[in-house]
C-alpha cells in the first residue's frame, strides 16, 4: 500500500551520470566523447591516472577506455586503475583500451608481426555490441599489437583474417572491446555499436540536448549570480553570441554586454550585431563606437604583432571605461569552449582558464571578475546547436571565426581609412558570391586581403595604378592545419570581375594557393 506514494525518481541530468572516457593518450580521445555526444549522452574526458575515488563520485553510467599510440606491455606505458572493472558499470575499451582489458583481465596481448592500418572488413557475431547489424562490416583500425586471447570469462565477437579478435564481450560483468575505432566514420556501423555500448548496454537515455544544455546551463548561471551584475563582451562571434543568449537567460536585465565598435569589422557587422541582439532579443546592450580611437592608435603602424598588441590593449581599456561607467559587476561572461578546457590540461576546476588569444584579445585581468562560462562543458558544434536552439540566426550560427584585430590584420602596412574601406567592399562581394554559390558552409574561413602593394593595369582608355585584392580561402577542422579551398572558376570568375568593375583603386584579384603550414591562415 505505501508502494503507491513512492513517486518515481527524477531521471538525473544527464551531467550527473556521464560516460567518462578515459584518455590513454589516443589521437581520437576527443572525438570518442563528441561522438557519444552526438548519440546524446553526456561524455567527458577524465585522465588515465585520475583517482578511482574521482571517477566513481561523477557516477559515470560507463567507462570508455580510449586508443593510445604506445604498447600495452611496454615500460612506463599508460594503464588504469585495475579496480576500474569493478566499479559496476559497463567498460568498453577501444583500440588500445581493448588491449588493456585483455591484458588486466586474463587475456593476452602480442605483436603479432601483422600491423592493420586503414579499412579493414570483418566478420562480427550477433551479440549485444553488434545486435542488429549486419555480420560483413567495414571498420577503421590503427594497430601494431593485437589480442591473442581475450579476457576471462569473455567471448570473441568479430574478427577479421589478420586479427581474429577484433571483439569481445562479457555480458556478465559488461565488459567490451574492439580492436577498431568505431568512433571514425570510415567504420560504417560505428554509431550504432557506440549507440549498442550506451543504450542497450549501459541504459544511458539519450537525453542530451540542446534543450538540456539550455536549462541546465541557465540553472546553473542563476545559481552562480544570484541577484549581482554581469558584464559581457560581444564579439558578434557565435561563442560570445550563445553564452551571452544564455545568461540572458538565465538573469535577464542583470546582464549588460558591452559592443566595442573597433572600426576593423566586416561591412555593416556592427549594424547586424546591434540589430541582432539588441532589437531582436532585447538584449541590454551597449554598442561603444571607438573607431575613430583604434584608428587613431593604429595609424602609421604596419607591424602585425604590434597591430595586435595596440588592438588587444584598447580593447581592454574600452572595456573598462564602459565597466567603470555601469557601475559594480561582479561577473564576466566568457564563450570558454570545451576544447580550450581540455587544451589547457584542466579537466577540473578550470573556471581560470581565461582565452587571451581567442575573441577579442583578451579581457582584463586585473577587474576582479569572477568569470561565467556556461559554455565550457561544450564542443564547438554543440553550441552551434544551442545557438539554433536559442533562435540566433543562421548567419551568426554558422560565422566563419574572425579574428580579435579584424580587419587590421589583413591589410598588409597601413590600417587606414581608405584602405579599410576597400578591403570592407572586397570583403563583401567575396562573401556575397560564396554564399550565393552555396559554399559558404563548406570553408572553414574565406575572406579578402589587401596587400600593400600596387600595379599597372588599364581600364577604359587611362593607364590605373591600384592595389590587388588577394583571395584567401581554406578548408581545415581546427584551425591547426588548413589547405586551400578548391572553388570553381565560375565562383572566381565572378568574384574577381566584381571585385575590379565595382571596387574604384583595385585592378587586380590573386588566389592564395598555400596550406598551412608553411603559411598561416591569416597574412598577418
Ligand atoms: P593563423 O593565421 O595563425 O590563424 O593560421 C589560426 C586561426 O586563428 C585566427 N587568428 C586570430 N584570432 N586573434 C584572434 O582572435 C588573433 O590575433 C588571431 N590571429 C589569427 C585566424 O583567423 C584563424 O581562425
Amino acid at each position: 500500500m505505501a508502494e503507491t506514494n513512492v513517486l518515481p525518481l527524477p531521471e538525473p541530468a544527464p551531467e550527473e551520470r556521464p560516460v567518462l572516457v578515459v584518455d590513454l593518450g589516443g589521437q581520437y580521445s576527443q572525438l570518442i566523447a563528441r561522438r557519444v555526444r552526438e548519440c546524446r549522452v553526456y561524455s567527458e574526458l577524465v585522465r588515465h591516472d585520475a583517482p578511482l575515488q574521482a571517477l566513481r563520485a561523477r557516477h559515470p553510467r560507463a567507462l570508455i577506455l580510449s586508443g593510445g599510440p604506445a604498447s600495452v606491455y611496454a615500460e612506463g606505458a599508460p594503464s588504469v586503475d585495475p579496480a576500474i572493472y569493478e566499479l559496476g558499470v559497463p567498460v568498453l575499451g577501444i583500440c588500445y583500451g581493448m588491449q588493456l582489458m585483455a591484458q588486466e583481465l586474463g587475456g593476452r596481448v602480442e605483436p603479432t608481426g601483422v600491423s592493420e592500418f586503414g579499412r579493414t572488413e570483418i566478420e562480427a557475431e550477433q551479440g549485444e555490441l553488434f545486435a542488429g547489424l549486419p555480420p560483413g562490416q567495414v571498420c577503421w583500425m590503427s594497430h601494431r599489437d593485437s589480442v591473442t586471447a581475450p579476457p576471462d570469462g569473455s567471448r570473441v565477437v568479430a574478427g577479421s583474417p589478420s586479427t581474429p579478435i577484433a571483439a569481445f564481450e562479457d555480458p556478465e560483468r559488461r565488459l567490451y572491446g574492439v580492436q577498431f575505432h568505431p568512433e571514425v566514420l570510415h567504420t560504417t556501423h560505428g554509431t550504432e555499436i557506440l549507440k549498442n555500448f550506451l543504450y542497450r548496454v549501459a541504459d544511458a537515455p539519450p537525453v542530451w540536448t540542446a534543450a538540456a544544455v539550455i536549462e541546465e546551463e541557465t540553472a546553473r548561471a542563476r545559481g552562480q549570480v544570484g541577484n549581482a551584475r554581469v558584464l559581457c563582451a560581444l564579439s558578434g562571434g557565435v561563442d560570445s553570441a550563445v553564452a551571452a543568449l544564455l545568461v540572458h537567460k538565465a538573469v535577464g536585465d542583470q546582464l549588460t554586454c558591452v559592443f566595442v565598435d573597433h572600426g576593423l569589422l566586416r561591412k555593416d557587422e556592427a549594424v547586424h550585431v546591434v540589430e541582432t541582439f539588441g532589437r531582436h532579443f532585447h538584449l541590454p546592450l551597449v554598442h561603444v563606437d571607438a573607431r575613430e580611437r583604434f584608428l587613431g592608435r593604429l595609424a602609421g603602424i604596419s607591424d602585425p604583432e604590434e597591430k595586435r598588441k595596440i588592438v588587444g590593449e584598447e580593447f581592454i581599456r574600452v572595456f573598462e571605461e564602459e565597466a567603470e561607467r555601469l557601475g559594480t559587476t561582479r561577473y564576466l561572461v566568457q564563450g570558454t569552449l570545451y576544447s580550450d578546457v581540455i587544451e589547457s590540461g584542466g579537466t577540473e576546476g578550470v573556471a581560470e582558464v581565461i582565452k587571451s588569444h581567442h575573441n577579442v584579445g583578451g579581457l582584463p585581468e586585473h577587474m576582479d571578475l569572477e568569470l561565467v562560462e556556461p559554455l565550457r562543458m561544450l564542443f564547438k558544434d554543440e553550441v552551434r546547436r544551442v545557438g539554433e536552439e536559442l533562435g540566433l540566426p543562421d548567419e551568426m550560427v554558422w560565422r566563419h571565426p574572425f579574428p580579435g584585430p579584424g580587419l587590421a590584420i589583413r591589410i598588409i602596412g597601413d590600417v587606414t581609412d581608405e584602405r579599410l574601406e576597400i578591403l570592407r567592399e572586397a570583403d563583401s562581394i567575396l562573401l556575397e558570391e560564396v554564399r550565393r554559390a552555396g559554399l559558404y558552409r563548406e570553408l572553414w574561413q574565406c575572406f579578402a586581403v589587401l596587400p600593400a602593394i600596387r600595379s599597372v593595369g588599364v581600364q577604359g582608355d587611362s593607364r590605373t595604378y591600384a592595389y590587388p585584392i588577394v583571395i584567401r580561402a581554406v578548408t581545415s577542422e581546427d584551425a591547426m592545419t588548413a589547405d586551400w579551398a578548391r572553388l570553381p572558376y565560375d565562383l572566381l570568375e565572378t568574384v574577381s570581375s566584381r571585385i575590379i568593375n565595382e571596387i574604384p583603386g583595385v585592378n587586380r584579384v590573386a588566389l592564395d594557393l598555400s596550406s598551412k603550414p608553411p603559411a598561416t591562415i591569416e597574412w598577418e
